[in-house]
Parts: structure tokens; C-alpha cells; sequence
């Protein structure tokens, strides 16, 4: 077994990242046997990085970019990922992800990409002035994945179009060069993953790009302002029904049951059981003390970590070298292959 991801290195996280996205790579990493220290096996590792390469499909400014990788990297960390345990690295730091790319740019076929629905969402009706890394991004992700040989890879719904492109090259590349090289993957589509919702609106997902802070959780939040956001957090005026089923319709209520669900571990069964009946009044303190209990520490180490550009620079330095080594025999592997090199 093999588990890798990635994600965007945006900034501004919010809780919405870390429930629906960070939170399953660290259930993930906590499930593996631990690396053996002594024979200094790495296949129990995870594999996680920042999609740096990914990025530049949406131009940023450099400072930018740099900030955002070095943040995600220190939320990381600060939600549990660590960096002695799994495989922790920037793209852009391990050069076969873009060899690799190349390589595979001449098994992808234009007629599997262009039915891509990420790229129709993001190039929107400007499709001739979108960038070529927006168009081949999905060939980059396959090389991402194909590298390491991953067989489980934990993604959320919108990105298991690129997966199932991850396999189709795979099993024609093997096919064409008449070959096995590439671990065919499975996207791991957690269960529990939570969407998290706006405080403000429960129809529209909680975004970094909502204007209203008070839409959304930060993990730099301080405690007075979890408080505040939780208590000024849209509901209705109907108590919380004893019977889950009776949350249809109430998308505010119903998002902030999710969140206390996510947190204490319960489901919206057990929930409603023991607030049934009682108002948003008595509901929302519970819920602004759990999110204080679990966010606090977290928030704490990030922000400790987030502007230490050494110490981060160190961890994806250090991450990079076991990455370029577990990817050197599959690179080498396809360029064989391929017959470019013997
Ligand atoms: P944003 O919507 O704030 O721009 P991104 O698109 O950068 O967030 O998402 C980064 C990761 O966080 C992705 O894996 C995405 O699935 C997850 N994510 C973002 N927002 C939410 C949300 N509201 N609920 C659950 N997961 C989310
Ligand atoms: N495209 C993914 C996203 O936007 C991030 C990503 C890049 C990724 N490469 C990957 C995820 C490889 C899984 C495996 O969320």
C-alpha cells in the first residue's frame, strides 16, 4: 500500500481545508505502520506534497506562490503531518514530476483531456487565452501519482475525473511499451469527508474567497473570535429537532451539526438526541467550546511555524531528497521503456 496526495498551496486556510482535505491525509498517515527506522524502509510512508507545479496554470506573483507553499507547509505540520513519518515535499523541488510529465505527454490524447471538466470549469468561456498548464494539468497530477507507484489516493469527488485519466495512462503506457511498469491507483474517497459550508449562507461551500470573514473559520482565528463567528453564524428560528430527518431544508442548521459532528465524533443522530428541542441559544456555545478545544493547539503550532521560512525551507528540503529517491527507479524506468535511454 502506497498513499499520496496533494493539494494546491493556497493561502488563508480555512476550516473547510482542513476537514474536507488535510484532516483525512492525517487519519491516513496515523493508520500506516510507522517507517522502519532501522532498515530505512520507506514503503509504509505516505507521500504528501504541495502542487507548487500545478500552480503556475493560474499566474501569481512569485512572492506569492513562494508564501503560499511555505503556510500550506506549516498547516501541515501544525494539523499533524509529520515530516519524520511521511514523505513531506514541494513539486518543484523534485524535477522528475516535470520529466515524468513529458514523458507521459505522448501516451495522454487530446480527446481524453479535452473532456476534462476542471479545465471547462476554470478556463470558463475563455478557453484561448487559458494556459497550457491548465490544459495538461491532469498529465502532471498522473505523473505525480504514477512516480511514487501510489495505490491509494486520497481525493475529494472533484478530482476523481484526473484519477481515472491517471489509470487510462497508465494502462496504455504499460500496454504500448509492452510493460509493467506503472501501479495501476485507486482514488481513496474518504467517507466521513466533510463539506463544510458558509457561516452566512449554507447553500454556498465556506471559501477562502468569500469577501465576508464572517463566513468562514480560519486556522489562525484567535479564541474570541471563534466564539463570535460561531454565535453570529446564520441559523433559523426553529429549536433542533430530536429526529436528524427533520433537518431537510435547513442548511444553516444542518452545516453547523456537521461541524460538531466532525469534531466530537458523534453523527447527526446522536446529535439531535441530546440537543433536540433545545434553540440555537443553547447549541452554539457547546459547539464554539469544541471548536476552541480542537483548533486552539493547532492554531498555535501554525502560527509558531508559519513565518519560520528556515525551518519550513528544511522540512520540504529534507522531504524532496526521499521523494527524488523513491521516483528514480520509475522515471528511469519509463525512459527505458520508451527507449530514450538503456
Ligand atoms: P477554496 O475553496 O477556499 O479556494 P481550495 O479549492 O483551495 O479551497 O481547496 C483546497 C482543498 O480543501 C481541496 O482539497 C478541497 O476539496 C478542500 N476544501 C476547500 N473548501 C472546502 C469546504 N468548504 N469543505 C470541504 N473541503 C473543502
Ligand atoms: N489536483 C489536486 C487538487 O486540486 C491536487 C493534486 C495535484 C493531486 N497532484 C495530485 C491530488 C496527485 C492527488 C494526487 O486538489
Amino acid at each position: 500500500m502506497r498513499v499520496l496526495s496533494g493539494i494546491q498551496p493556497t493561502g488563508n486556510l480555512h476550516l473547510g481545508n482542513y476537514l474536507g482535505a488535510i484532516r483525512n491525509w492525517v487519519r491516513m498517515q496515523e493508520e500506516m505502520p510507522a517507517a522502519d527506522a532501522a532498515t530505512g524502509s520507506a514503503d509504509s510512508r505516505c507521500f504528501f506534497f504541495l502542487a507548487d507545479l500545478h500552480s503556475i496554470s493560474e499566474h501569481l506573483a512569485p512572492a506569492d506562490r513562494l508564501r503560499n507553499v511555505r503556510e500550506m507547509t506549516a498547516a501541515l505540520v501544525a494539523c499533524g503531518i509529520d515530516p519524520d513519518r511521511s514523505v513531506l515535499f514541494n513539486q518543484a523541488r523534485v524535477p522528475a514530476h516535470a520529466e515524468m510529465q513529458w514523458l507521459l505527454n505522448g501516451t495522454a490524447r487530446m480527446g481524453w483531456l479535452n473532456r476534462m471538466t476542471q479545465f471547462k470549469d476554470k478556463a470558463g468561456k475563455n478557453k484561448e487565452g487559458a494556459s497550457i498548464a491548465l490544459f495538461t494539468y491532469p498529465v502532471l497530477q498522473a505523473a505525480d501519482v504514477l512516480l511514487y507507484q501510489a495505490t491509494h489516493v486520497p481525493v475529494g469527488e472533484d478530482q476523481k475525473q484526473h484519477l481515472e485519466l491517471t489509470r487510462d495512462i497508465a494502462i496504455k503506457f504499460n500496454a504500448d511499451f509492452d510493460v509493467e511498469l506503472f501501479t495501476i491507483p485507486d482514488p481513496y474517497i474518504p467517507k466521513q469527508t466533510a463539506r463544510i459550508m458558509s457561516l452566512r449562507d449554507g447553500t454556498a461551500k465556506m471559501s477562502k474567497s468569500d469577501p465576508s470573514d464572517m463566513s468562514r473559520i480560519n486556522l489562525t482565528d484567535d479564541d474570541d473570535t471563534l466564539v463570535q463567528k460561531v454565535r453570529k453564524a446564520r441559523t433559523d428560528p426553529e429549536p433542533i429537532p430530536a429526529d436528524p430527518a427533520e433537518l431537510e431544508g435547513r442548511a444553516e442548521a444542518t452545516n453547523l451539526i456537521d461541524i460538531y459532528a466532525a469534531f466530537s465524533g458523534q453523527d447527526r443522530a446522536a446529535i439531535c438526541a441530546a440537543f433536540g428541542g433545545q434553540g440555537f441559544g443553547a447549541f452554539k456555545p457547546a459547539l464554539a467550546d469544541l471548536l476552541v478545544h480542537h483548533l486552539a493547539p493547532i492554531r498555535d503550532r501554525y502560527v509558531a511555524l508559519k513565518d519560520d521560512d528556515a525551518a519550513l525551507d528544511a522540512i520540504l528540503v529534507k522531504g524532496a531528497g526521499k521523494a527524488a529517491e523513491a521516483a528514480a527507479p520509475t522515471l528511469k524506468g519509463a525512459y527505458e521503456a520508451m527507449g530514450l535511454m538503456r
